[in-house]
């Protein structure tokens, strides 16, 4: 491997990698020209960070700017690589393939996906600088885990480049339904990148089902070699000679953080303020979310100014706190849906809000997590409502921050969560009815069956934290077939690994 004077010594490099397309900072242009690092949006680097620095590790991934050239740099504990993309690549890849492209298409076309050539091409290049990056950072033998779908060519570049790495692949949205992968033009060279990795992980059994099924059917289809290359058992696909581990790892929180945090003094005086601050209402009903169409703001929305208008809840009963993180705000259907819901919002305050009373508080920003942790103390529902969400780490936040057992979790069916936390009020998001019977349900919960749901939902919370999510995960890793060959040779053919139950739910 060539050296350049960006690339760590080989003494420094790391044993466990993560690569990501976002580092867990990213690069901030101030108004007045200039720069500062702030805490990366999503629940992917919430989840990760805290694990990865307990380790050590690096972490190569993309600053947030565009052409600017960010040497390797120190955060505490954590190594940060980052990778650096010009604006076409940031349009091609990011805002064009990722978000134009898989995104729609993985979230159910809940959004028509667009098919562009030109933005398939960025991918690919993309995808190559993000697998050049991390060969130069990764130590000998280590352990590469790449996530998310803005990567799932890495795999394969990587193990062309470096035969000797242990690579693990994460999915953090959810992989579809095998109909709707069939539409994408580029699905056998996407099915082949995953396959470079020797565990592939899903948050949900059916994504791992869904994968290996195309696997056996796609892998293989565009070489001479005979089609169906890949045979797959279950939990496992044999591709050639080497093995790939397929299974679900459902990600979650650092629960026991979020727990202390919620039980400090000084939030607790914060949650009060912010009751004071909102007049006192009697009900509180909190959404927290990226600006993101799939997360139904809308619909919680829509739900809320039916059961107004109907005389359902009255106004001086109920306070809606909606928090939004900006999003991919140059992606045109984020654009749209944030119009529409600022419109829906100034509608709801319009007909319903008094001088200094508005039914709707509504944020456009990112708050720290202690303040976040204030406002899921003093919200009395939450309301998680997505059309499809791979997990959604929101309402496992919610849970880990109701030590009383006081507060009440509205879920909708279709984010990942709801496999596991089966005691909160599930709701079909496409049925609005049902969405308004089962707030209404939730803001008036008896007691004591709001305390038996609270008390299942944060026994399922606090025992399945991130760091179990990622120790699980790294463990399947370290004991998959090894594909390493360290000397650039194919390995000694294997005997057929033994079935093993990697599906841990
Ligand atoms: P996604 O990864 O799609 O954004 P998740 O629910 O899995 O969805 O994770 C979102 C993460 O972002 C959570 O950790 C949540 O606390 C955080 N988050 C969402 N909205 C905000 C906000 N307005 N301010 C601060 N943090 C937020
Ligand atoms: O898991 C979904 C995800 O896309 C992550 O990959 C990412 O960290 C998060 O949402 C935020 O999205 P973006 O990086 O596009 O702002």
């Amino acid at each position: 491997m060539e050296e350049n004077d960006a690339s760590p010594s080989p003494a420094s490099r790391a044993g466990l990698v993560v690569v990501a397309n976002r580092l867990p900072v990213s690069l901030e242009n101030r108004s007045d020209g200039t720069q500062r690092w702030r805490h990366s949006p999503g629940g992917l680097v919430n989840a990760l960070e805290p694990f990865l620095r307990s380790r050590r590790g690096a972490w190569v991934g993309w600053p947030g700017t565009t052409g600017q050239e960010v040497p390797p740099l120190e955060d505490g504990d954590l190594h940060l690589y980052p990778v650096t993309l010009s604006a076409d690549e940031v349009g091609g890849f990011y805002e064009g393939f990722s978000n134009g492209t898989l995104w729609p298409l993985y979230h159910d076309v809940v959004m028509p996906p667009e098919y562009h050539r030109g933005w398939w091409d960025t991918y690919v290049e993309v995808n190559q600088k993000f697998a050049r990056a991390a060969a130069d950072v990764s130590a000998p033998q280590a352990t590469v885990w790449i996530q998310d779908y803005q990567l799932q060519l890495v795999p394969a570049m990587l193990r062309e480049l470096r035969p000797d790495l242990r690579i693990g692949f994460f999915l953090h949205i959810p992989f579809p339904p095998v109909e709707l992968f069939m539409q994408l033009p580029w699905r056998t060279e996407i099915v082949e990148g995953l396959l470079g990795a020797d565990l592939i992980g899903f948050h949900r059994p059916g994504g791992a089902q869904n994968f290996q099924w195309l696997a056996g059917r796609l892998a293989g289809a565009h070489s001479d070699r005979p089609p169906q290359q890949a045979e797959f058992h279950r939990g496992e696909i044999r591709v050639g000679d080497r093995t790939v581990k397929v299974g679900a790892f459902p990600i979650s929180i650092d629960a026991g953080e979020l727990d202390r945090l919620a039980r400090r003094p000084d939030v607790r005086r914060r949650a009060e303020q912010i009751r004071a601050d909102l007049g006192h209402p009697k009900k509180i009903i909190l959404g927290v979310d990226r600006l993101d169409y799939t997360k139904g703001i809308d619909v919680r929305l829509r739900a809320l100014h039916e059961l107004l208008t109907e005389r359902r809840t009255e106004p001086h009963e109920v306070t809606m706190v909606q928090i939004a993180t900006p999003s991919r705000e140059r992606v045109e259907h984020y654009t749209r849906m944030r119009e529409d819901i600022e419109r829906t919002v100034g509608r709801i305050n319009g007909e319903f809000g008094r001088v200094g009373a508005p039914v709707v508080h509504y944020l456009h920003t990112s708050v720290g997590r202690e303040e976040l942790a204030a406002f899921y103390s003093a919200a009395d529902v939450m309301l998680v409502t997505p059309l499809r969400d791979g997990m959604n780490l929101v309402c496992k936040e919610y849970v880990a921050c109701r030590a009383d057992l006081s507060g009440a979790l509205v879920l909708s069916e279709f984010a990942g969560a709801a496999a596991e936390l089966t005691r909160a009020f599930l709701v079909n998001p496409h049925h609005l009815d049902e969405v308004k019977a089962t707030l209404l349900r939730a803001l008036n919960v008896p007691a004591q069956e709001g305390r038996q749901r609270m008390g299942a939902l944060r026994e399922q919370v606090l025992t399945h934290d991130v760091d179990h999510w990622a120790r699980s995960f790294l463990t399947a890793l370290s004991s998959a077939p090894s594909s390493r060959h360290p000397s650039g040779r194919p390995p000694a053919p294997q005997e057929p690994a033994r079935h093993t139950d990697w599906v841990l739910t």
